[in-house]
């Protein structure tokens, strides 16, 4: 396969000035993106659909490498639903080779550039040693800040929402918490990852406008932006563009602008 993406920030004159019009005050502080449209990538040029998550992987590598470059601190992934486990054996255990394959190759690589990696979503039904894999790279990178890679794996976030509930019912019962008490705000902190701030902006990819079930909770106010590329397609430009789109909505959070 010939089709390369390389990181490159020597960009031709109107991606360089896209770039400029980035306002370096007002960076998303977190983007989340659902990564849609690998295996129509796949069909589209006559490979299995295997070959657009592989080819998918290097659209990762730009978006992380690009949202370290222009100060985005958070950066969550929608790399595996609770759905996805439904698809046909094959496609499934490419997925979780390819996850292993990533595991072995970059974390290291993501360790020396500063990146915290959590994951988001139960690992445990991936086989024993990948597991064990995603948990060493949590562990190996717990105290880095230049960015947060939050990989959602075996995720729902309807899931999410009440694995929340659950945690808040034995808070109840331990006296920890009074439920009369609880408070949108509190409630966050039962969700997976209540450290991290809640998306500024949701990218997903393919021309689907849909949020399938990702960080539901946590989308409540984020800003969406939707592009017809499918995954392996989507370029530095195109997310350079979604940020300069955000920054010129305006963020009202249900109330008025102020007069
Ligand atoms: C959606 O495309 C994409 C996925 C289900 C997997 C994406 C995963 C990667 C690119 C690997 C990233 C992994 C890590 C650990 C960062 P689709 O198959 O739903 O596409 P379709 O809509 O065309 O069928």
């Amino acid at each position: 396969m010939s089709k390369t993406k390389t990181i490159d920030f020597k960009m031709p004159e109107s991606e360089a000035e896209l770039y400029s019009r980035i306002d370096g005050n007002h960076i998303p502080r977190h983007v989340g993106i659902i990564m849609d449209g690998n295996g129509r990538w796949g069909k589209k040029y006559g490979f299995a659909r295997v070959i657009g998550h592989r080819e998918g992987v290097e659209t990762v590598r730009m978006v992380v490498e690009t949202s370290l470059d222009i100060g985005v601190k958070h950066l969550s992934l929608f790399a595996f639903s609770s759905e996805n486990i439904f698809r046909p054996l094959m496609e499934v255990n490419s997925l979780f080779g390819l996850f292993e394959e990533i595991l072995d190759i970059e974390v290291n690589k993501l360790h020396k550039r500063g990146i915290r990696f959590i994951v988001s979503g139960d690992t445990s039904i991936l086989p024993e040693r990948i597991h064990a894999k995603f948990n060493e790279a949590q562990k190996l990178t717990r105290d880095n800040d230049n960015l947060v890679l939050n990989i959602a794996v075996n995720y729902s976030g309807r899931q999410e929402i009440v694995d929340a509930v659950r945690e808040v019912h034995k808070a109840v019962l331990r006296g920890d918490l009074k439920i009369e008490e609880l408070t949108e705000e509190f409630f966050k902190d039962f969700l997976y990852h209540p450290e991290i701030p809640y998306p500024d902006l949701l990218i997903r990819t393919s021309g689907e406008y849909r949020i399938s079930n990702f960080l539901l909770w946590q989308c409540a106010y984020t800003e969406l932006w939707f592009s017809d590329s499918l995954w392996p397609e989507f370029s530095q430009e195109e997310y350079i563009r979604a940020i300069v789109d955000y920054q010129t909505r305006e963020r009202r959070f249900g109330k008025v602008e102020n007069l």
